[in-house]
């Protein structure tokens, strides 16, 4: 901490999540400096960008270091698989988001759900394999519909829901023997497939100490109606009426604190985002997957509902000390939604100039996530998903008005975006 007792901050990571950060750290009161790594065209608008990669964790802590940084905030979860949390608390250095152990929740399926097992939170029955033969003999047992997942960090692409027993074969095959997403799927999940709405839980965790963030949908398919390919997320919303008072209590119930307590049990210091993936079955809710990082977009839509201060929370989670009972959320609802560039998650052409409105109301934030700034100060496109267009209203409906309105202002060849984000609230009333 600086004279002026006020923060150092690095938000590491390059999309859209990591520019939401850096707009909730700006807005705090503790933050002297807020800075990124590697950042992107609208983070280095707004703050100092360093060329280091997510990857290059001994590059971070070095940043870290030499920028005197007194909190990182962690974005994607390869560098919390890679231990960026742990290298940095070996170097003195107070980071946002768990260690590496704690990471694995994420970075192994296999692991996850085995911990789910041992500490009796509701999921789909499976199994886990790393030989063709016995996932094979699981199959017959387990007939299709089944879903086939490549455990290791797979980018939202190693899942395989197979409707036929070929499918399932061939989903299997192909991992295990025909290197199907490389070393993420040596080892694969054989599980039940689940029916009901699918809905996500934030929390931040300090050991078994939570609060939660609004209930939240993503879209993950490409296409209106939730067609097409999977993304990492065209759109979100929050809160979402999937949810109800009573279903977000069954949830903390049964899910988010054995969750905190197994962890506990397991000799595992969590501390950091826990973000948890449901579907919402007519048996009651079941956990899906643990992601220990915020969604990207869900942070474009969870940070803005936030009022007041996040980063006296980050801290305490960060420390490993008590956070607050509750957090203050605004009334109404926040949507965002994607901009992408033609194509993706195909293929997809970078380069396109971006035109952007002069100003926008407070209630909106334009969020960059694949976007570059040339030496002129022009911003051109760099990435799949492109921008996020983030509105706070009274009402969703009054957010998916004002939303809209600022993706038709925005310009660049080959934008796409979903014009259905939010469907199933709007529809539900
Ligand atoms: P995951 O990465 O495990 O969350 O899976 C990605 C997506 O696949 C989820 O958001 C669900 O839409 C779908 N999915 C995963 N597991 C199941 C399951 N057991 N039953 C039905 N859908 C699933
Ligand atoms: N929006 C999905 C994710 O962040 O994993």
């Amino acid at each position: 901490m600086k004279e002026d007792n006020k923060l150092t901050i690095l938000v590491v990571g390059a999309g859209g999540r990591e520019h939401a950060l850096v707009k909730k750290c700006l807005s705090s009161p503790l933050a002297g400096r807020v800075i990124a790594a590697p950042g992107n065209g609208g983070m280095a608008a707004e703050v100092d960008c360093f060329s280091v990669t997510v990857e290059d964790v001994p590059g971070m802590v070095a940043l870290a270091r030499k920028e005197q940084v007194d909190l990182v905030i962690v974005g994607p979860e390869i560098p919390l698989s890679l231990g960026l949390v742990d290298a940095l608390e070996a170097a003195g250095i107070l980071a946002y988001g768990p260690f590496r152990a704690g990471a694995e929740l994420e970075s192994s399926k296999a692991f996850c759900k085995d911990f789910f097992a041992r500490h009796k939170i509701p999921t789909a029955d499976y199994g886990n394999f790393t030989e063709v033969a016995p996932a094979l003999e699981y199959l017959k047992a387990h007939p299709a519909p089944i879903v086939i997942k490549a455990s290791g960090l797979a980018a939202g692409k190693g899942v395989i829901m197979a409707e036929t027993e070929e499918e399932a074969i061939c989903a299997i095959k192909g991992m295990l023997e025909g290197g199907d997403f490389g070393q993420s799927g040596c080892e694969i999940v054989i599980e039940e497939m689940l029916f009901g709405e699918e809905a996500s839980i934030h929390v931040i965790a300090s050991g078994e100490d939570y609060v939660c963030l609004p209930a939240s949908q993503d879209h993950k398919r490409a296409g209106e109606g939730d067609t097409g390919l999977n993304t990492g997320g065209m759109g979100a919303y929050c809160p979402t009426g999937a949810i109800t008072p009573e279903i977000q209590a069954a949830i903390e119930e049964s899910v988010i604190r054995p969750t905190l307590a197994g962890l506990k049990a397991d000799g595992i210091d969590y501390r950091g985002t826990l973000y948890a993936g449901l579907m919402l079955t007519k048996n009651g809710p079941k956990i899906l997957e643990y992601n220990v990082r915020f969604g990207d977009p869900e942070t474009q839509v969870l940070l803005p509902m936030v009022a007041g201060d996040l980063v006296p929370v980050l801290l305490a989670s960060a420390k490993g000390q008590p956070l607050p009972d509750n957090l203050d959320f605004h009334a109404g609802a926040a949507m965002v939604v994607v901009l992408a560039a033609e194509g993706y998650p195909g293929s997809y052409e970078k380069g396109k100039e971006i035109d952007l409105p002069e100003a926008v109301p407070s209630e909106i934030e334009i969020v960059h996530a694949g976007t570059m700034r040339t030496e002129s100060g022009s911003t051109r496109t760099a990435g799949g998903r492109v921008l996020g267009v983030s509105a706070q209203a009274p009402t969703l409906q009054e957010a998916a008005d004002l939303a809209y309105e600022i993706c038709d202002q925005i310009t660049f060849a080959g934008k796409y975006l979903r014009r259905d984000i939010g469907h199933r609230e709007l529809k539900r009333g």
